[in-house]
């Protein structure tokens, strides 16, 4: 039987519809004259508004600071500060905040003046109460709509994470769904991907979702390590094992017991340790350099590659056995460029974590931003997607990141893609022109030169140049 309540809501999206509909907003007004606030607490008695009252700068400054009130009804002029320096430290301390200008002088160009200044619209006094509904109806509108949006970017963020790794599309929610079926029981696990997919973020997850969660998560970079000293570093050595060796070392595997030691980078191991990492795969023993001891250890290994293993095998730098015994249980990781689907998700997820990281407001990419990201071929994938937005949440000035907030490598991509363009909308015979200019600035100007590697006379290029010249004479004219 179903509750009176559930039955008033049938679906998530309704539910989020009532609870925009819902919505109780502040509303500041900030005015010396004090029957102007009651009028405006009188008018709006009905409606879904709390109105609060301040009757100089400095209250009303106080009273955004403490309630971010989002929507502001300002008098222009107020004793000792005037209206549009106060629209402009409101704005300042948060752009958010919407702020309608009233005055009693209505003119046209002040109108203009507070639109430009970042006001949200400009209201005459005394009020007009249908015009004043009207204009809050509009705002009401506009602030549903983005409250709307903002709880579904959030729901869908929050839905579309796993242990922290965002993605939706359906390579992800297979790799998501392989995460979560191996992490009760695997003992060794291999994560592949290509540089910045996000390898280390499934092994800590794979980690996270373990019966081994409580213990560490230990991360070793095989390609960081000495090649002579990798098997003591792996596996610790005893006192004097070595001419250096002056006192006992425990390796990475026995300090990750009882939880996980991640290998990165595991095509990089060495031949000479691989016969003993298999050991400890197979066996779960390992022996320190220097003593004939064998130990238990219990934990459990993910290891993580960039690289083809099975070309390290036919190229003899992997042990065929060390590779089954690696493969056997695969979490392959997909190119961003194959899931762009995922974009809009990852760039949210990045954007709000570096906006309150760099302590900034709600910030949000431009369509064109957006267009070039989407068009990016992110060969260094989620890592670099997430310098270049750490890079422009760190630019932005405002709540808007546009093309001039991005990394130059990518403005000056958009630059090229623009002349790219300007270049596919030119006649043919421009384009032979160009490209001439081209081949004679590589040949240093030896005409002769170009006029081999383009397959035409000499005289072919005279004619050529000579119609361009006349072509530039007439733009010039
Ligand atoms: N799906 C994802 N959602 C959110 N953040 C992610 C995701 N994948 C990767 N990241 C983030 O991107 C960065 C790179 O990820 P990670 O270090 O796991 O990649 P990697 O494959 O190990 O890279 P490399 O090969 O360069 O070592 C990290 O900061 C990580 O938190
Ligand atoms: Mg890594």
């Amino acid at each position: 039987m179903s509750s009176p309540s559930s039955r008033q809501v049938d679906s998530p999206g309704q539910a989020l519809d009532q609870v925009v509909d819902q919505a109780v907003y502040d509303l500041l007004v900030i005015d010396d004259d004090q029957s102007a606030i009651g009028l405006v607490t009188d008018i709006l008695s009905l409606e879904k508004f709390r109105v609060h009252g301040a009757a100089d700068a400095h209250a009303g400054l106080d009273l955004i600071s403490r309630l971010r009130p989002p929507l502001v009804l300002l008098d222009l002029v107020l004793p000792g500060v005037s209206g549009m320096d106060l629209l402009k430290r409101i704005l300042a301390f948060d752009p958010s905040i919407d702020v309608i200008l009233v005055t009693g002088h209505y003119s046209m160009e002040s109108a203009v003046e507070a639109i430009q200044k970042g006001a949200y619209d400009y209201l005459a006094k005394p009020l007009q109460v249908d015009r004043f509904l009207q204009k809050l109806g509009k705002w009401r509108g506009d602030a549903s709509a983005r409250l709307r949006t903002g709880m579904l970017e959030a729901e869908l963020a929050q839905a579309c994470q796993f242990e922290g790794i965002v993605g939706r599309s359906p390579s992800m929610l297979d790799v998501f769904s392989k995460i979560r079926r191996i992490a009760p029981h695997f003992q060794t696990a291999l994560v592949t991907g290509e540089s910045g997919t996000g390898k280390e973020s499934v092994a800590k997850a794979l980690h996270s979702l373990s019966p081994y969660s409580t213990g560490p998560f230990v991360v070793c970079n095989c390609a960081a390590i000495p090649e002579n000293l990798f098997e003591s570093e792996l596996f610790g050595h005893s006192q004097g094992a070595f001419t250096g060796a002056t006192r006992e070392k425990v390796g990475f595997v026995e300090s990750a017991q009882g939880g996980t030691l991640f290998l990165d980078e595991i095509g990089e191991i060495p031949l000479a340790a691989q016969a003993k990492l298999l050991r400890l795969l197979q066996n779960s023993e390992i022996q320190r350099v220097g003593t004939s001891r064998t130990k238990q250890v219990d934990l459990r290994i993910v290891a993580a590659t960039n690289r083809d293993l099975r070309r390290l095998v036919d190229e003899n730098r992997l042990r065929e056995d060390l590779y089954y015994r690696l493969s056997m249980i695969e979490v392959g990781l997909p190119k961003l460029a194959d899931r762009k689907e995922d974009l809009p998700l990852l760039q949210r997820h990045f954007l709000d974590r570096f906006a309150s990281r760099y302590g900034k407001q709600h910030l949000n990419l431009t369509r064109r931003v957006q267009a070039v990201l989407a068009n990016h071929n992110w060969a260094g994938n989620i890592r670099e997607l997430e310098n270049v937005l750490s890079y422009c949440c760190m630019m932005a000035e405002g709540e808007q990141i546009d093309i001039r907030d991005l990394p130059d490598y990518l403005q000056k991509q958009v630059r090229q893609d623009i002349a790219e363009g300007d270049d596919l909308l030119v006649p043919m015979r421009t384009m032979e022109l160009r490209h001439l200019q081209r081949v004679l600035a590589h040949v240093n100007g030896n005409r002769g030169k170009a006029a081999e590697i383009l397959g035409i006379s000499r005289t072919t290029i005279y004619r050529l140049l000579e119609e361009q010249s006349n072509l530039e004479e007439q733009t010039e004219k």
